[in-house]
């Protein structure tokens, strides 16, 4: 679960980013974050990985205050968080299957345990065919299919996406949503900040608005045919 209750950041700079938020995400739902450029989308989500404080607020991640959590957790509360961004953040030296593979290292899993859960994300993701090949030899929609693997591998209950179709033509975007929402289908709760307005409309997911670091507007509560009708305008 993620709640934000009365949540602000205002920057050292004097911006408002984020103004008086609240909204809380259920365990397995799939939410989109929409709102024009500049209205706090990408500090909701530094605000969700503790990268930021808020100046005033609470923010609760799977039960955990993260206005309470000791420094030294954080690096392991992250890790517990699948995260994935507009321009990928793949390791270019490194293959498809070492990309992956590095993160499940990182927080110390065996070889064999390696050896057989990132042939399977592969194969989720669409790319056992591929798990040879370089970033730099794939797609951009291959590229983010990676970093969703990479994203997955260590199973976090959530998987927090910044414009992840921000980078691709409609036809992969498309791909990559009907991904997201595959994953959001075997239990991850996925929260989805993007500016793909038609595929927002046609998904029919809850949508959160943001304006000017306010939330103006959440579809929680409505059913599917009006969250549709209400897409992005609301
Ligand atoms: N590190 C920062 N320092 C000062 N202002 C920032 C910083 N990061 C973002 N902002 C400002 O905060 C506002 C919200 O930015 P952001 O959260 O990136 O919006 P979005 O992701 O919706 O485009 C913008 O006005 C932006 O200029
Ligand atoms: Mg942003």
């Amino acid at each position: 679960m993620i709640e934000m209750e009365r949540v602000s950041k205002t920057y050292e700079t004097g911006c408002k980013a984020v103004k008086n938020v609240s909204f809380t995400i259920a365990d397995g739902e799939f939410v989109f974050v929409v709102g024009k450029s500049g209205s706090g989308k990408s500090t909701l989500l530094k605000l969700l990985l503790k990268e930021l404080e808020p100046t005033k607020g609470r923010i609760v991640v799977n039960d955990m205050d993260l206005g309470r959590m000791p420094r030294r957790y954080v690096p392991k509360y992250r890790r517990g968080l699948g995260v994935v961004f507009q321009d990928f953040r793949l390791l270019k030296d490194l293959t498809v299957f070492e990309n992956v593979a590095f993160a499940q290292r990182v927080v110390g899993a065996p070889g064999r345990v390696i050896r057989e859960s990132v042939p399977r994300m592969l194969q989720m993701v669409g790319l056992s065919a591929k798990y040879k090949a370089y970033p730099r030899q794939l797609s951009g929609g291959e590229q983010q299919r990676v970093a969703i693997a990479r994203a997955l591998i260590n199973s976090p209950r959530v998987l927090l996406a910044d414009e992840p179709t921000g980078n691709l033509d409609h036809e992969n975007a498309g791909g990559i949503m009907r991904l997201l929402e595959d994953i959001n289908s075997q239990g991850t709760t996925v929260l989805v900040i993007t500016h793909s307005q038609e595929l927002v409309r046609q998904m029919g997911k809850r949508v959160i608005t943001m304006d000017r670091g306010s939330l103006i507007g959440d579809t929680a509560g409505l059913k599917i045919p009006e969250r549709r009708r209400r897409g992005y305008e609301n």
